[in-house]
């Protein structure tokens, strides 16, 4: 019985959340955590799926139909389609994804159980990150021999639709190719050589969140043309320059307080939360040197930057005190990976 699982891992973002979608800069890491997907043969030719809920089985008609729905509504920008596809079914980015495979890379799909998993909380990109393991498990189970490059782009369309229609593009790019990234839309991603060790924290406020949600409250203000928005997002482009050069630097402080300044600006965007700024406040006062909402926003998780180790510790303590769930872990972590062949 022929079995492939593939990992990738989540994101945090130093700096530029939410202004990545508009073009601007942004600075992410992957992380310790990760997601993955089984692939393994059955004896039966139902194809069964495991990803958000119970076992499913999966019915190629429906995989083809909602294939054709997504490329129809990608086509036409029509983005509420996406929001009602996802209310209706939790697992539609997957269906999405296996559709596009057995579509565009002509894989014979049958007679397998995909079992997904994660270690991800929102706001890690649990969704990116997934999709990176889907494709990639798929594409070695099939043969179909996919690069970097291609895993990305496919999973980013998965995002399409989580999204709400308009994602940047650095959730994938991180997931798929790991270490520390710098991200532009219009530029695209590229890795970064970064040989200091860092010590963050993130803290799961625990409050639920919609990233479709927030991108689309901050794609209104911005089609609105409101200038305390417009003017945000381009300090965040400045600030994520300038930490772009201080994490090559290893300027802590610099760093620090270069997140601070970004989360001031996500508080003009709208998308901080009295959740978030309980936690990002704590870290702070338990010496953290700079603190912020990492992803979507709204809930979701925190990041903090420590000093080290010692100061790790306490960030974290304050943060569990504080009614959050705190996470210690590596960052600069690998990309999408085949784990087993076998
Ligand atoms: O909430 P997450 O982890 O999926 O991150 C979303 C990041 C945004 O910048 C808000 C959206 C995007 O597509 O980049």
């Amino acid at each position: 019985m022929k079995i492939i699982k593939a990992s990738a891992p989540g994101k945090v973002f130093f700096t530029g959340e939410h202004a990545v979608v508009h073009d601007k800069l942004g600075l992410a890491t992957a992380i310790g955590l990760r997601t993955s997907c089984e692939i393994k043969e059955i004896g039966t030719d139902t194809p069964l799926l495991k990803n958000i809920g119970p076992m499913i089985r999966l019915r190629e008609v429906e995989l083809n139909q909602i294939f054709e729905a997504v490329e129809k509504a990608v086509e036409e920008k029509n983005f509420l389609v996406f929001k009602e596809m996802l209310a209706n079914d939790k697992n539609v980015c997957v269906k999405y994804l296996i559709g596009y495979m057995m579509n565009k890379h002509r894989i014979n799909f049958d007679s397998v159980q995909i079992i997904n998993s994660s270690e991800l909380r929102k706001g890690m990109s649990g969704s990116a990150s997934i999709f990176s393991s889907v494709v990639h498990a798929l594409s070695e189970y099939y043969g179909v021999n996919l690069g970097k490059k291609e895993i990305s782009d496919i999973a980013y369309r998965g995002d399409i639709i989580a999204h709400g229609g308009t994602p940047s593009g650095i959730d994938n790019s991180t997931t798929t190719f790991g270490g520390y990234v710098k991200f532009r839309k219009s530029v695209g991603v590229k890795q970064l050589d970064i040989r200091n060790k860092y010590h963050i924290v993130i803290g799961d406020t625990l409050k639920p969140a919609s990233t479709a949600e927030m991108v689309t409250l901050v794609r209104e203000k911005v089609n609105a043309n409101d200038k305390a928005v417009l003017s945000a997002l381009s300090s965040i482009d400045s600030i994520s320059q300038e930490a772009v050069d201080i994490l090559k630097l290893g300027d802590l402080k610099t760093l620090g307080k270069l997140m601070d300044n970004n989360q001031e600006q996500l508080r003009i965007l709208g998308v901080s939360s009295s959740e978030l700024e309980n936690l990002i406040s704590v870290a702070k006062r338990a010496g953290a040197l700079g603190a912020k909402l990492s992803g979507g926003g709204g809930g979701g998780c925190m990041v903090a930057l420590c000093e080290d180790a010692m100061d790790q510790k306490k960030v974290a303590e304050a943060i569990k005190a504080a009614g959050g769930e705190p996470f210690i872990t590596d960052i600069g972590a690998e990309g999408v990976r085949i784990e087993a062949n076998e």
